[in-house]
């Protein structure tokens, strides 16, 4: 597509080590029985992917799964499909699928910004993005997820009362986040005291990636926007 209003990820599938058996096998036999259709084919309709489900989640960049699978335990009522193109991060959430038998969980092995395009208006309820990629050079914040177009489309997606939630531990990304959220009127920021966003809510686990940032010295921020 030529008239894309991002910068399309153009590491494609990555992986960083090559997998062993076991995760090999579950990229091969599990992965092809729980992906979400080709966002590249056409609409996608997440009501057919968990029929019967109460509302529909999404998690962009879901790293090791730790969160998303979490979700998925905790609230079985809900349909979680995950984005992430990071091989290993897939291969380990299929690991965690396959021992706990979750039901739930559809997988998007990709961009998650194709998908976001190829799904209806207010499908969503809640929409994770959890320690996003920080592009910290000046010349590479056009590559950030969190952009006027994410929001434009974060706000067609989730319905009125739904929940954006992002993470961040870089303080640049925090205020980036901030920022561009205040010039979207759709959402509202739900915090009122710095607790709000300081310290973690009961619904929202640790990912592998936040617990290597506090070790690190970087205490993440938990923001959580309203769709009005
Ligand atoms: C810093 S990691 C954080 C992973 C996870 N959310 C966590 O907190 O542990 C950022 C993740 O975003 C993923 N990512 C980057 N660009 C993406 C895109 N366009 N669509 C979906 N995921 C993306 C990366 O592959 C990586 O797994």
């Amino acid at each position: 597509m030529t008239d894309r209003k991002y910068i399309p990820n153009l590491y494609g599938r990555r992986i960083d080590k090559p997998l062993r058996e076991r995760p090999a096998r579950l990229m091969a036999e599990l992965l092809p029985t729980l992906s979400a259709p080709d966002p590249e084919a056409g609409a996608v309709d997440p009501a057919t992917l968990f029929p019967g489900a109460e509302e529909i989640w999404l998690e962009v960049g879901f790293g090791g799964g730790e969160h998303l699978a979490w979700q998925a335990q905790e609230n079985p009522s809900v349909g979680l499909i995950g984005a992430e193109p990071f091989v290993n991060g897939v291969a380990k959430l299929l690991t965690k699928i396959d021992e706990s038998g979750l039901q739930n969980i559809r997988i998007h092995f990709g961009d998650a910004r194709p998908l976001l395009e190829a799904l209806p208006d207010a499908s969503l309820s809640k929409l994770f993005v959890l320690h996003p990629d920080p592009w910290p050079k000046k010349r590479h914040h056009k590559r950030r997820m969190i952009s006027p177009w994410f929001l434009a489309e974060a706000a067609r997606l989730l319905a009125p009362g739904g929940e954006l939630r992002v993470a961040s531990d870089i303080p640049d990304y925090i205020r980036w986040t901030l920022m561009h959220v205040r010039n979207e009127p759709a959402f509202e920021w739900t915090a009122q005291y710095a607790a709000d966003w300081k310290v973690r809510p009961a619904d929202w686990p640790e990912t592998r990636y936040e617990a290597k940032a506090a070790r690190e010295g970087r205490p993440p921020a938990y923001l959580i926007f309203r769709r009005r």
